[in-house]
C-alpha cells in the first residue's frame, strides 16, 4: 500500500491514478470536511479505484497520520498550503502549516519504521537565481513565505535523512500545468480568460517572468519514480526550456483560436523583491541521476489543459464566480 497525501489536489489526483494504472493499492489522504472531500479524485475511473483506499483527515494531526500508516510500505507527501499569492496574506499560517505537516509525516515514518518517502518540494526555493540553469547546488533563496515554508521542510526532511538514515527524497518539480489544475495557477486562468464568453479581456500580472512548465503527467511519473530510489537524494524536475508569461499568452492565444486584449492588473503583481524573475533547471542533471526526461511538448500540454477547461467550463465558472 502506498499512502499519498493531498490526493485529491492537483498533482495528487494524477500520481494517484497512475499507481492504480501500475496495480498498486493506494491510501489517499484527504483533508477531511463535511462535503465533497476526494477532490479530483472524482475523475479517476471507476474500475480503477477498486483499488483506492479514502483516508479522511488532517495533516496536522501526528495520531491521524500515524493511523493512516498502517501496512503502507512507502509515502509520496504532496500536500501542503500552496498558493505563493495567498502566503502574503496568510504567511504565518502556510509556513505553520506546511512545517508541521511534514513534522508530522516524517516523524510518523520514522516511529513506525517506514523507509521510503518522497517529499514534494519546489523550485521556488531558489527565488531568482544569479546563473541558469538551477541546478541542486544553487543556493536557495526564499522571496515568498510560501517559498520559505518549502525550504524549511526541505531542511526538515534532509535532517531525517541524515540523522536517521531514513531513505527519503526530495522532489522538486518546476511548475506543474495540467487538466484538474485550479485556475489560480497561471495557465489555466489565462485559458479560461480566453475561452469564456463572459470574460472581454485576459487580466494578468508580470509578463516578462519565465518559468519552466512541466506537464502533470511527467511530473507523476517523476515522483513514482523517485520511489525507486534507495537512498536519501534531492532530485529537480524541470524541462529546461523556460517560457514567458508573454509567450505563454501568444501560444494560448494560437492553441484556442481566440483573441483578447491584454489588461496587466496591478494587484495581480508580486511584490518587486519578491517576485522571481525566471525559474529553469538543468534537465540533464536530472537524467543522471533519474534517468527520466519530461516528454510532453509544452504546446501538446495547453491543448490538453484548453480541452479540459472547455469540458468543464460550467463547474470551473461556478467556482470561479464564488471566489
Ligand atoms: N502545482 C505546481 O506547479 C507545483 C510545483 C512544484 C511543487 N508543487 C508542490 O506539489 C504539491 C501539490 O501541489 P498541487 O498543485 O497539487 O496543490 P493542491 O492545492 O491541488 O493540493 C494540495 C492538497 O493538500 C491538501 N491539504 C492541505 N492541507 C491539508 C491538511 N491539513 N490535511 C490534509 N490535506 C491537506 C489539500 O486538501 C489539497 O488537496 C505541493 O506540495 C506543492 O507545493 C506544486
Amino acid at each position: 500500500m502506498i499512502l499519498i497525501t493531498g490526493a485529491g489536489g492537483f498533482i495528487g489526483s494524477h500520481v494517484t491514478e497512475e499507481l492504480l494504472k501500475k496495480g498498486e493499492k493506494v491510501r489517499a489522504f484527504v483533508h477531511y470536511s463535511s462535503r465533497d472531500i476526494t477532490g479530483n479524485l472524482k475523475f479517476i475511473d471507476a474500475q480503477l479505484r477498486k483499488n483506492l483506499e479514502i483516508f479522511p483527515g488532517d495533516l496536522l494531526y501526528l495520531d491521524e497520520v500515524i493511523r493512516a500508516m498502517e501496512d503502507v510500505r512507502a509515502v509520496i507527501h504532496l500536500a501542503a498550503r500552496i498558493s505563493v499569492n495567498y502566503s502574503y496574506r496568510a504567511a504565518h499560517e502556510t509556513v505553520l502549516n506546511n512545517v508541521k505537516m511534514t513534522a508530522n509525516i516524517l516523524e510518523a515514518c520514522r516511529i513506525l519504521g517506514i523507509n521510503n518517502v518522497v517529499y514534494v518540494s519546489s523550485s521556488e526555493v531558489y527565488g531568482t537565481p544569479k546563473k541558469i540553469p538551477i541546478k541542486l547546488s544553487t543556493p536557495k533563496k526564499a522571496q515568498s513565505p510560501y517559498a520559505a515554508s518549502k525550504v524549511a521542510t526541505d531542511e526538515l526532511a534532509r535532517s531525517y535523512a541524515l540523522s536517521f538514515g531514513m531513505n527519503i527524497k526530495i522532489a522538486r518539480p518546476f511548475n506543474t500545468f495540467g487538466e484538474r489544475q485550479s485556475i489560480r495557477a497561471v495557465i489555466p486562468w489565462i485559458l479560461y480568460q480566453l475561452l469564456s464568453e463572459d470574460r472581454k479581456v485576459v487580466e494578468i500580472g508580470n509578463t516578462h517572468t519565465r518559468r519552466d512548465f512541466v506537464y502533470v503527467k511527467d511530473t507523476a511519473k517523476f515522483l513514482i519514480k523517485m520511489l525507486e530510489l534507495e537512498s536519501f537524494k534531492e532530485v529537480n524536475f524541470p524541462t529546461g526550456r523556460p517560457y514567458s508569461i508573454k509567450e505563454v499568452i501568444e501560444l494560448a492565444k494560437k492553441t484556442t483560436g481566440i483573441d483578447k486584449e491584454v489588461v496587466v492588473k496591478e494587484e495581480r503583481i508580486r511584490p518587486k523583491d519578491s517576485e522571481v524573475e525566471i525559474l529553469t533547471g538543468d534537465v540533464e542533471e536530472t537524467y543522471s541521476i533519474i534517468s527520466l526526461r519530461p516528454k510532453t511538448h509544452f504546446e501538446e500540454g495547453l491543448r490538453n489543459v484548453a480541452l479540459w477547461i472547455k469540458n468543464n467550463m460550467h463547474s470551473i465558472k461556478k467556482e470561479h464566480d464564488l471566489l
